[in-house]
């Protein structure tokens, strides 16, 4: 059981961080390949709650080596309060690595990114404002900057001089901006490479030679499926691959060598930003599940949008990213209410669609036809085993779980880490 990927099925925040911070304690590297501080990952251990953005969620477990790979976008000033906060709590970073060939996001991004969604007013997509989009354009456009380019001075100049070049003119005759100056963010840059020397490797190497010795490795995705660049629902997506083949061109690592891939799925639906949302609810079942699931974001703090679960939307997540495994979090938020929606299919213009179109046209006009599944008034947090559970529990898993084609092999019924029920192991 060499390497695994857990992901997110949905548009993000379906309990990633806890998920792995649960497999961290019996895995020796667990690896972010994709994306950057648009995470936000909570772990909760015992009384203590950590909001982690860059930092791979394995770094909570002592025994296990976090890697930050070459397809995540680092800002190097947040990584290094992430780390600084982590230590001030008590917690060893000292084994983190991150790839050279990472891509850094430099404060032009940031900017660029700010003013992108402020000139597409009420077409924006709502982004996380952290630089991801422009820092991965320009990684795409060979303007990109690299952690290792911190280590040379005049390769670093050269490349910001590049990358500002365009983009300044931009700033200035578009968005009537000021033009940013390049020897202040050389100097910005260079100021953090001796910081984040000690953890700069090549994690390519690193992570074959460990695989080949028998090493466990799980790649722990941020984001969600459909917020995948090529399979989400373009153009409101991130700017990476979170689906499992990202996993391999984030971390180098071939796809032979992967032997299982965890959705995570939460037991509702939640998106934040713009774009589509077939299952959202705009009345007081919404607002009681953002009030009893607590979906409020991680990273800025906006209000997620909710709705009922989408099994055509799990389905498609099966079969994007080759799923052998669902994470089922989040059931004890469902605890209360008389009978639950469950989403089988859509309704495109009349017509009944089981599988998620590929049009986004479609995507827009797709009306939920919903199930209706006895619900449980008992609590549930409490429950160790499956059979622990209520009967009208236990069948709301089952019917999710043969409605989105892949066994559920644990369940989660709140955010601590021995609030799960683990059914099948994932090792
Ligand atoms: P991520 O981005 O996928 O890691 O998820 P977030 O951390 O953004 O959001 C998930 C939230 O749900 C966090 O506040 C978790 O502590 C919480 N959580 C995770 N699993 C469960 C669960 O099974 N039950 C409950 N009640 N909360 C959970
Ligand atoms: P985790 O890892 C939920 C969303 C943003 C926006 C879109 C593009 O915690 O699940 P970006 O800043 O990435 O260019 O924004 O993607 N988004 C997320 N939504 N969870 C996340 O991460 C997200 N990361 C980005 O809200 O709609
Ligand atoms: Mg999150």
């Amino acid at each position: 059981m060499p390497a695994l990927v857990l992901l997110g099925a949905q548009w993000g925040d379906e309990g990633k961080g806890k998920a792995t911070d649960l497999l961290g304690g019996s895995v020796d590297y667990v690896v972010r390949y994709q994306g950057g501080n648009n995470a936000g990952h909570t772990v909760v251990v015992g009384d203590q709650k950590y909001a982690l953005h860059l930092l791979p969620s394995g770094i909570l477990s002592p025994g296990c080596t976090p890697v930050i790979g070459n397809g995540v976008v680092v800002d190097p000033s947040v990584l290094l309060s992430e780390l600084s906060g982590l230590n001030e709590r008590g917690v060893d970073t000292s084994k983190l690595l991150i790839s050279g060939n990472a891509h850094i996001i430099t404060p032009y991004n940031v900017t660029v990114d700010k003013v992108t969604e402020r000139f597409l007013g009420k077409r924006k997509i709502g982004t996380t404002g952290r630089g991801i989009g422009p820092t991965y354009a320009d990684k795409i456009n060979r303007v990109g900057i690299r952690v290792q380019d911190l280590y040379d001075e005049s390769i670093l100049t050269q490349k910001v001089e590049a990358a500002l070049d365009a983009k300044n003119q931009i700033l200035t005759k578009l968005y009537n901006r000021r033009a940013i100056a390049v020897e202040q963010v050389v100097g910005e840059l260079l100021g953090y490479a001796e910081k984040l020397r000690p953890y700069v490797a090549d994690t390519v190497l690193v992570l074959n030679q460990a695989l080949e010795a028998g090493k466990v490795v799980l790649f722990e995705g941020g984001q969600g499926t459909l917020l995948d660049i090529d399979h989400g629902t373009y153009p409101f997506v991130t700017s990476s691959n979170p689906t499992a083949g990202g996993a391999c061109t984030g971390a180098g690592v071939g796809p032979t060598k992967i032997s299982r891939v965890i959705g995570i799925l939460k037991a509702y639906t939640t998106r934040v930003g713009s774009g589509p949302f077939p299952t959202e609810l705009l009345d007081e079942d919404g607002e009681a599940l953002r009030r009893i699931g607590g979906e409020r974001g991680v990273t800025t703090g906006r209000d997620r949008r909710c709705g009922w679960f989408d099994a055509v939307i799990a389905r498609y997540a099966t079969r994007v990213n080759g799923l052998t495994d669902f994470f089922l979090t989040k059931l004890d938020v469902l605890t209360g209410w008389e009978q639950i929606p469950v989403c089988v299919a859509y309704e495109i213009d009349g017509k009944r669609v089981e599988e998620l179109p590929y049009s986004q046209t479609d995507f827009h006009h797709a009306k939920p036809v919903y199930e209706y599944l006895p619900g449980w008034q008992e609590n549930i947090t409490k429950a160790k085993t499956f059979a622990d559970l209520p009967k009208n529990a236990q069948n709301y898993v089952k019917a999710l779980e043969d409605m989105s084609g892949a066994p559920i092999s644990a369940i989660g019924v709140g955010p601590g880490r021995d609030e799960t029920i683990e059914i099948n192991s994932f090792l």
